[in-house]
């Protein structure tokens, strides 16, 4: 039986040049005036109003779509930057990343991880052994691309995270993204935190402990952020590993659960054993 033809809606847009929004989704035909109509109107929303929208719809049709489950979502009660970082290195340093090269990445995402001293357009690739950068290009790095929640996990997730107290539209990407990642080869975990500088929450994620979200992860008003991903190195494929973020499609056809809050120094708890 023939899939129903998908199509990747991409929308990214810029102010002077600097990219300033973009948001994506994977949808049938009949939702692609309805999502072209949406993804404009955000980057019309944005302050200052972009110079450039570039909307890009794209038929994945000879494309396989992998089907994953959402990300589990559980919250660590740190209160401010010092107590997150420290709790997020902990849980970091427990799905067998290595100190120094944890340390590495939290000194790259506070300063700017692009060797121009700004912000990169994509993740960094982080050896999980030695903290050696991995990425090709460093101030572009990797990004993912090509994947949505499907309609009905969309629809329960929204509603799932809402009655959680969690409202913000960038944890219902951010989630998304964090799955695609997740579910990639050889990748260990994920540890982010954006570059918008009133949004200060962050979140290491992997596929042993889900998406642990910490509150603050960065001083208020600093607009230095990114995304480093950990990989182990033994085996690593970097032509595999691009081509799965950035062309393989990822549909989260189903949600995980949102779990009890942890406190910082029961962090470990949230890493999966099985
Ligand atoms: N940050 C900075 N610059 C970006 C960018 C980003 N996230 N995405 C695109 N650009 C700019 C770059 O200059 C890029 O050139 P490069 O490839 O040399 O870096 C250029 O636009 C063209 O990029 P391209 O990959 O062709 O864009 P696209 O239109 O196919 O996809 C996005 C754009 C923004 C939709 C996609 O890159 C993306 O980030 N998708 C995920 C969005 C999301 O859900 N984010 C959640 C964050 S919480
Ligand atoms: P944001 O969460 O949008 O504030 O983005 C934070 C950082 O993540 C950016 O500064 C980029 O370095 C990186 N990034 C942005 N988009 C992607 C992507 N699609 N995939 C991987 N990393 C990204």
């Amino acid at each position: 039986m023939n899939r129903e033809t998908l199509y990747s809606i991409r929308m990214r847009a810029a102010h002077h040049g600097q990219h300033v929004s973009g948001a994506e989704r994977v949808v049938s035909a009949d939702k692609i005036d309805q999502s072209v109509h949406s993804l404009t109107v955000r980057a019309k929303r944005k302050i200052p109003h972009p110079h450039q929208i570039v909307i890009t719809i794209e038929s994945l049709q000879e494309l396989p779509v992998r089907a994953v489950t959402a990300l589990d979502v559980v919250t660590v009660n740190a209160s401010d930057m010092t107590a997150g970082r420290s709790s997020a290195s902990t849980l970091l340093q427990g799905l067998g990343i290595a100190q120094a090269a944890v340390h590495q990445a939290m000194v790259c995402l506070a300063r700017g991880p692009a060797p121009s001293g700004g912000n990169m357009r994509g993740a960094m690739i982080i050896d999980a052994e030695t903290g050696r950068r991995l990425e090709p290009d460093q101030e572009r790095g990797l990004r993912a691309t090509r994947f949505d929640w499907s309609d009905e996990a969309y629809g329960e997730v929204d509603g799932m995270l809402t009655g959680a107290g969690l409202t913000h539209f960038r944890i219902r990407e951010a989630l998304a993204l964090a799955t695609k990642v997740a579910h990639a080869p050889h990748v260990l975990a994920e540890l982010c935190w954006s570059d918008d500088s009133d949004y200060f929450a962050g979140y290491v994620a992997s596929l042993r402990t889900g998406y642990v979200r910490f509150p603050v992860l960065k001083p208020e008003h600093d607009s230095h952020g990114g995304r480093a991903i950990f990989v182990d190195r033994i085996g690593l494929d970097m032509s595999a590993l691009r081509r799965y973020l950035q062309q393989d499609v990822v549909l989260i056809s189903s949600v995980g659960a949102i779990r009890r809050s942890l406190e910082p120094e029961n962090i470990l708890e949230s890493i999966n054993t099985d």
